[in-house]
């Protein structure tokens, strides 16, 4: 801990979630089906067999997970609202069960002091609309409009920071072209138009929002990866160029710009009959933060059969393979501060997973994941040191969940998950965060030194 903390008093410190990962309840209280249930459901698409049906019990712990945050010190708690408890069907009947359950989650947090970050979409969109054709027709913009109002009417008198989509990129493509993710397609023109709709409906969702809360924070998180050449060759470059326009130029070009990037030629050829009038106005808004969710860095390098993603020998990484490498999160916060000019970033989403174990002490002892959470807020400190707006950092995750296709093999939460019993055991990462935050708020501030 710096003697000076970089970190205004103001700062949030926050731990994030989503609503398929932890919930469970899959089947109460009139929610219907998502597409993450049928996906998990069929044969073959994620590990093991497992699926969101129980996960972490959170609808029904919600208030035991509440008090660990507030054990933690946290200002703010992410989580996201599932789109199927509330329109069950996609469109039509609204579920009120469904929003009762986030009415008490929400008057929980505000009783605990602790500031809700909603996020209205993350991934489980009601099977219904897919059946319907999915994000790759316009219609299911049309139907998240519609759901964001209802929700925004039942919580807006208490949530003021909204966050309409988390990480449209991941679900555009490893969903749509990879076939990794629910749905499933693979089809690169499905991940084109989906990614088109998701960004439609983040600018349609920020007017109902805007509408219904005046004095909201209205954001959207995009999973952001700084890409490095792995040379100086004029082929490297252009290849990181590439993988730069891919992943994030071409979210974060129609947020903040109001344009595709017009250099990823196919994709435009792919978007532009999907691009209706006003559409990229829409887009444009104005917004009030960013969230950005960083993992890990790319080094890329150009190659006769497009950019191939290079391993860097002897790295660490974690249990997903990912190279731990806080630098690329300095790189990431300032470049996006410089290019785009966000009035404000949170981090949304930063961590890690490793095969945690507990041991015969009853404890989980996960050195890697403290090291990993320290390094990248020593990162966050440097840019906010040096002028980018962040204003909070959220760690993913509080909890050990279901993490997509991987399942509950991959554990990325700051408390253990005994499975079979849903017994929470605070691993020593959580005690070093709740120490972090309570140094952080005492630590002289530079501009109180004489
Ligand atoms: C992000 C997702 C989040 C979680 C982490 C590890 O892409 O937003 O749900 O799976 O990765």
């Amino acid at each position: 801990m710096p003697a000076n903390s970089p970190f205004p008093y103001d700062f949030t410190w926050g731990a994030a979630t989503a609503s398929y990962q932890i919930e469970g309840a899959a089947h109460e209280d009139g929610r219907g089906e998502s597409v993450w249930d049928r996906f998990s459901a069929t044969p073959g698409k994620v590990r093991n067999g497992d699926s969101g049906e129980v996960a972490c019990g959170f609808y029904h712990r919600y208030r035991d997970d509440i008090a660990l945050m507030k054990e933690l010190g946290l200002d703010a708690f992410r989580f996201s609202i599932a789109w199927p408890r509330i329109v069950p069907a996609g469109r039509g009947a609204v579920n009120q069960a469904g929003l009762d359950f986030y009415d008490r989650l929400v008057d929980e947090l505000l009783a605990q002091d602790l500031e809700p970050f909603a996020t209205l979409f993350h991934w489980d969109t009601p099977q219904a609309l897919e059946d319907a054709g999915g994000w790759p027709v316009r219609a299911t913009a049309e139907a998240f409009r519609e759901y964001a109002a209802v929700v925004v009417q039942r919580l807006g008198d208490r949530v003021r920071f909204w966050t309409t989509h988390n990480e449209p990129w991941v679900h555009a493509w490893i969903g749509h072209a990879w076939g990794e993710h629910a749905p499933g397609r693979t089809s690169e023109a499905d991940a084109v138009a989906a990614a088109h709709h998701l960004l439609l409906s983040h600018g349609w969702a920020a007017e109902e929002i805007r509408r219904e809360v005046p004095d909201a924070e209205v954001g959207i998180t995009l999973n952001l990866t700084h890409a490095y050449a792995a040379s100086d060759s004029p082929e490297d470059e252009a290849a990181a160029w590439r993988v730069d326009g891919e992943g994030n130029r071409w979210l974060l070009d129609p947020i903040f710009r109001g344009s595709y990037p017009a250099d990823l030629l196919d994709r435009n050829e792919l978007v532009a009959p999907l691009v209706e009038e006003g559409d990229l106005q829409t887009i444009a808004a104005p917004i009030d933060f960013l969230g950005v969710n960083y993992y890990f860095r790319f080094v890329v390098s150009g190659g006769a059969d497009g950019p191939q993603m290079e391993r860097i020998a002897n790295a660490q990484e974690t249990d997903m393979g990912w190279e731990v490498y806080p630098d690329g999160l300095y790189q990431l916060l300032m470049r996006v501060s410089r290019d785009y000019a966000p009035p404000a970033i949170y981090v949304t989403e930063n961590g890690a997973a490793f095969g945690d174990v507990r041991v015969h002490d009853g404890r989980v002892h996960d050195p890697e994941r403290t090291a990993y959470i320290a390094s990248h807020i020593e990162a966050v400190s440097r840019a906010v040191a040096e002028g980018a707006p962040v204003r909070g950092y959220f760690v993913w995750s509080l909890l050990d969940n279901f993490e997509w296709a991987h399942g509950y093999s991959k554990r990325f939460g700051i408390v253990y998950i005994d499975y079979p019993t849903l017994e929470r055991v605070p691993k020593d990462s959580f005690y070093w965060y709740r120490d972090y935050i309570a140094s952080a708020r005492q630590a002289p501030r530079p501009s109180s030194v004489a």
